[in-house]
């Protein structure tokens, strides 16, 4: 808990960076509200930080009729951003670093409210370095903000792969069929693993384990030589075969992107065992839709920890979870690690306990 110091009018500048996810809005929301009772007001950045780093300065005012009844849309209503950083080299940083500072003079902003994952966090550090107000909140469905064991979005993914996978086993039931089901998660396996647990996938293969696909198969056909007909593997993007790399492939724009484990998996399973395997990639439908109550409260709860920060004249620091409670910690402890599953998380004893297969 922050402790409140004495009431004074400020003006927040709010942003929304990185990729979208469920519960941006319900941010928004509570921090337009929260400081509508403190007699702040505030103002939304366009599309993350794009509106400072161009210097297109303009801002979106945010009042209770704005952010009336968002909290439960996905998306953003501000826009966002992930693509380009403008700190790539030294001579982008520096012309990016002074037009956020020539843009926040001008629009006389007293401090931002930055909801963010690692990269956007990551340049938000810069921008404290320079003297910049930033209050950081934690949101990315991956769920891999060093900092923070729980963000914005990772629950209603959790939600929506779960569903995915709950479908995707009645259908394998009926077909006598392998199903892999391939999600989002980057290095961190904090969606396949909760996902896989809560819909009884057979096997879960994380990129914070790397699988042995002989023991897969291995897995797979005790399975059917106990009559079972049907297999359900949830694998996270960023999962690895022993012996192998990533696996990435070419988006039509060019960028090399995550995925075609799943599809590696099907064509091994068929190979070896003659077995009929589907791959469905899930992709973008986890970070879409509307955040469930988890997301919700979370979200509400990150912004009003941090509105408390800015009433404390608290800036430079980034919001979090440790041991189930909220903290914070300042930008430069920041750290460059994601966050991935600890290999002696309860998760992976449990789902190891119940019979599912890690690839180990
Ligand atoms: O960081 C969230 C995430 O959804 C990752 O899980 C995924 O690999 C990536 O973003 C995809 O990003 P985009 O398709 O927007 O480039």
């Amino acid at each position: 808990m922050v402790k409140n110091s004495k009431k004074h009018s400020l003006r927040l500048a709010i942003a929304t960076c990185g990729g979208d996810c469920p519960g941006l809005n319900a941010a928004i929301s509570a921090l337009v509200r929260q400081a509508a009772n403190q007699g702040y007001e505030t103002f939304g950045i366009k599309d993350g930080m794009n509106g400072f780093f161009e210097g297109s300065e303009t801002l979106l005012p945010l009042t209770l009729e704005t952010v009336h009844g968002i909290q439960n849309i996905g998306g953003t209503i501000l826009g966002t951003s992930n693509k380009g950083n403008p700190f790539r080299d030294e001579k982008g940083k520096k012309q990016a670093l002074a037009q956020v500072q020539k843009t926040w003079r001008k629009l006389g902003i007293d401090g931002m409210i930055a909801i963010g994952g690692d990269g956007s966090h990551y340049m938000m550090k810069e921008l404290v370095q320079v003297g910049i107000n930033i209050v950081g909140i934690p949101k990315t469905i991956d769920n891999d903000l060093g900092g923070s064991e729980i963000s914005i979005g990772w629950s209603t993914a959790v939600d929506t792969a779960t569903a995915a996978a709950m479908a995707l086993k009645t259908s394998a039931e009926a077909h006598s069929r392998t199903m892999i089901l391939e999600v989002m998660g980057r290095d961190s396996g904090h969606i396949a693993l909760s996902a896989g647990i809560a819909a009884e996938a057979d096997c879960i293969l994380l990129p914070e384990i790397e699988f042995d696909m002989t023991k897969v198969i291995k897995h797979f056909q005790k399975k059917v030589s106990g009559g079972r007909t049907a297999y359900l593997v949830v694998v996270a993007e960023g999962a690895v075969p022993s012996g192998m790399d990533k696996m990435f492939k070419t988006s039509v724009s060019g960028a090399l992107v995550l995925g075609g484990i799943g599809q590696h998996i099907a064509s091994t399973l068929h190979e070896q065992t003659g077995v009929d395997a589907r791959t469905t990639v899930l992709g973008h439908i986890q970070r879409g839709g509307s955040p469930n109550a988890s997301d919700k409260i979370l979200a509400s709860r990150f912004a009003t920890y941090a509105l408390d920060l800015v009433t404390a004249n608290d800036f430079g620091q980034i919001v979090g979870v440790k041991n189930g409670k909220l903290y914070h910690f300042p930008y430069s402890k920041l750290k460059a690690a994601r966050y991935k599953i600890p290999l002696n998380s309860d998760l992976i004893h449990t789902a190891e306990s119940i019979g599912i297969c890690l690839g180990r």
